[in-house]
Parts: structure tokens; sequence; C-alpha cells
């Protein structure tokens, strides 16, 4: 039975990854931040794990928890999405964003990515085409920007690092996704990203480590 962890499972995207991958069959282990959202995970079917991904400490605990687990796919979903506006952000939220959206990133992956390349698996984030600077047309959201841009930057050196020792790490937009994030206007279900976001990574061989990817595969400019 193949193993997937889930990094950010309380709702949205992350919760209908557990809820499709174990209808799958796969064995699932899914974090949340929050005890009563990993009860619920557990009643899923998950092995549940606490975890706030901007705490190093919640990261280091998790990493004890992981040790010497082999995982054929990791999706690090948790991400904010901050101010709307285009205008610059104070320090705090600054901080927020950036920490949840791409410290975390750079503590989680040294954790995770040794599991992943010991089982020559996967190892995917979840960034946003709103991260991409060369299909930029449009300023809202620039925080969020920023943070998806240095997150690809992240999978990037990932990619590098990892590669080479049976890791394929990815970025993919899951697209424009309902219902929190995204909005009622978004123009995906969950049910409908996920299911072509698991099809697209399962499709996946090596030779798309480092690689920018809409969530049907489509290559996205970085
Ligand atoms: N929805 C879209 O249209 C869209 C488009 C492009 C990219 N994305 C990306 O896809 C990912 C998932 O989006 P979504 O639509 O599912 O968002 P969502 O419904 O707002 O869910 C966000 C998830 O991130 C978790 N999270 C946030 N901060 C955390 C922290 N410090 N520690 C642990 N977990 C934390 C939340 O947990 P809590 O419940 O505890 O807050 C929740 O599970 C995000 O990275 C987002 O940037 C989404």
């Amino acid at each position: 039975m193949p193993t997937v962890l889930i990094l950010g499972a309380s709702r949205g995207i992350g919760h209908e990854m557990v809820r499709q991958y174990r209808a799958d069959g796969w064995r699932v282990i899914a974090t949340a931040r929050k005890q009563e959202d990993c009860a619920a995970l557990a009643q899923m079917g998950a092995e549940s794990h606490q975890l706030d991904v901007t705490e190093a400490d919640s990261i280091a605990a998790l990493g004890w928890r992981l040790d010497d687990e082999k995982i054929d796919a990791a999706w690090l979903v948790a991400g904010v999405y901050g101010p709307g506006h285009s205008g610059f952000p104070t320090g705090p939220e600054f901080d927020a964003v950036m920490h949840t959206n791409v410290l975390a990133a750079m503590r989680l992956i040294p954790v995770v990515a040794p599991l992943v390349a010991s089982a020559h698996g996967k190892l995917a984030v979840l960034s946003s085409r709103m991260g991409s600077i060369g299909t930029r047309s449009a300023t809202e959201g620039t925080l969020y920007r920023a943070s998806k841009a240095a997150l690809n930057s992240v999978l990037a050196d990932a990619a590098i690092t990892w590669g080479p020792h049976g890791a394929t790490c990815v970025a993919f937009h899951p697209g424009w996704v309902q219902p929190d994030m995204g909005g009622s206007g978004a123009t995906l279900t969950p049910e409908h990203s996920v299911a072509s976001l698991r099809a697209t990574l399962a499709g996946l061989d090596a030779s798309s480590n480092g690689a920018f990817l809409n969530h049907d595969g489509t290559p996205i400019p970085w």
C-alpha cells in the first residue's frame, strides 16, 4: 500500500486530498495545526499529526515522528493569502505570509525530502500561477504573489538537491479552487482540482523534476 503525506489537511484542498487518497486505498499521513482537526482526520482513516508549519519546534517534532518512513508522495499544501491589495504590506503581514508560505517550505523540505527520496517518490508544493513572473499581468495580492514566487525558488533548489537522490520535486498550481481561499466565484471544486492534481502527479517521472505545472500537467512559465 503506497503512503502519502499531506501537510495542511484541516480543510480545503488538503482535506479533499485525504478523502481521495483514502478512497483509493492509500495509507495517509496528514497534518493539521488544531487537535480537533487531527481527530477529524483520524476519523477519515488518516494517521494524523499536529503541525503548525510556522513553528520550528512543531516541524522538528514531526520529523521525529516520521523517522524511517518511506513516503511515495508528499504534498505541502498549507498556505495563506494575506492582504488582497496591490500595496506593500506591513511588517507583521509580511512575516505571517512569508513564514507560512516560504520559511515553512525551507524547514519542511529537508525533513520530508529524504523520506521521499528513499521511496523514489514525488514531492509537490502547492504554489500558484499568481507566483509566476513570466505570466504576470496584474498586481493584486502582491505579497501572496511574492511569497509563491519565493516558494517556487525554494522548490527549484529542492529539485537540484533531492532529484539526484530519487525525489521528483514539482510545484503545482491547483487551479482557482473553491471554497475558502479561492472564494465562491472560483471555477474548480476541490474534488475536481484534487482529482486532476493526483492524476498528474501519478503520471510524472523523474524527467519532471524541477517543473512548475498547472494541475492538469500543462507547464507554467516561472
Ligand atoms: N484555492 C485556490 O484557488 C488556490 C489557488 C492557487 C494556489 N492555492 C494554494 O493551495 C493551497 C491550499 O489552498 P486552499 O484553497 O485549500 O486554502 P484554504 O482552504 O484556505 O486552506 C488553507 C490550509 O492551510 C492551513 N494552514 C494555514 N496556515 C497554517 C499553519 N501555520 N500551520 C498549519 N496549517 C496551516 C489551513 O489550516 P487551518 O484550518 O488551521 O487554518 C488550511 O488547512 C495553499 O497553499 C494555496 O496558496 C490555492
